[in-house]
């Protein structure tokens, strides 16, 4: 048993070592082998490395001769709207919030007011818009290009025109037999007070950015320091138990 192990760890030891004294080249430094001099070899010339072709640009830019473009690269099913709205709640709302009027917990913290997709503009841009947007950052907003794959921002591009129209739903975007509710009466039938749909206002904790574009102030006294005692829970100040879970503070307290 004993002889079988040292025996083991003599060969394992044997093979590093061979790997470790072996010819290779380290990243960034010369050769003699090539003609060139150099160890990192050049692309070959009219190749393109598996997955990268990207020969459909629409779908990979937005952008239709220099201009984005209207309208989706690929047809909307309930399973693209499923999966744009789980990709929205993951990477947007902590900004955008879920009804994606720019006021997410981030924002309540301190980060520049995100867009309002309720807008006379956001409603009218073109669908390219929100997907160079996501892929190219936007003013203070960072881009998304690394975290969210292109297929998956298409996505979220229909979830948001699906955002649009709920805040702003006609009885003529129904199917006969449906009813357009206002969130207010669905808050009531939940239990919760009517006022918890109306739009809501940044807390007093919120740190005010300056307008877009413009170095960030920090106030000269901090929002907590009247509170006294100095203790860091003061931040925290309690929600209304109705107004929590969706991470709003009612105008009127
Ligand atoms: C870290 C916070 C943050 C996150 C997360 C975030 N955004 Fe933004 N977003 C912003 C800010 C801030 C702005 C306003 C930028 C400005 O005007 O300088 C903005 C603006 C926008 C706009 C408006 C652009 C315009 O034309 O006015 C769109 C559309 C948008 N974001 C989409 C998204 C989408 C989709 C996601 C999720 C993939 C997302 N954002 C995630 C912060 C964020």
């Amino acid at each position: 048993m004993a002889a079988a192990t040292s025996l083991l760890l003599i060969s394992g030891l044997g093979c590093r070592q061979d790997m470790h004294d072996e010819p290779k080249f380290f990243p960034q430094r010369g050769t003699d082998f090539y003609a060139d001099g150099r160890s990192v070899r050049p692309q070959v010339a009219n190749t393109v490395a598996r997955n990268q072709l990207h020969a459909d640009t629409y779908f990979y830019t937005g952008f239709i001769n220099g201009k984005e473009g209207d309208g989706m690269p690929f047809p909307v099913t309930m399973k693209v709207l499923e999966r744009g709205q789980e990709r929205y709640n993951v990477y947007c709302t902590p900004c955008h919030s879920r009804v994606g009027n720019g006021m997410g917990m981030i924002v309540d913290r301190g980060y520049a007011h995100a867009g309002d997709y309720h807008t006379a503009r956001l409603e009218t841009a073109p669908l390219g818009h929100f997907f160079n947007v996501m892929t190219n950052g936007y003013g203070a907003m960072p881009d998304y290009s690394a975290q969210i794959t292109p297929i998956d921002r298409w996505a979220i591009v229909a979830y948001i025109k699906a955002l649009q129209l709920s805040q702003k739903a006609t009885q003529a975007d129904v199917p006969a037999g449906a009813q357009v509710q206002p969130l207010s009466s669905i808050a009531e039938k939940e239990g919760l007070p009517a006022n918890f749909a109306d739009q809501w206002t940044l807390p007093p904790t919120a740190v005010r950015g300056t307008p877009d574009d413009q170095p960030y102030v920090l106030p000269a006294t901090p929002p907590n320091a009247a509170s006294g005692s100095g203790a860091p829970v003061a931040s925290h100040t309690p929600k209304s138990p109705a107004a929590a879970p969706a991470g709003k503070t009612a105008a009127k307290q």
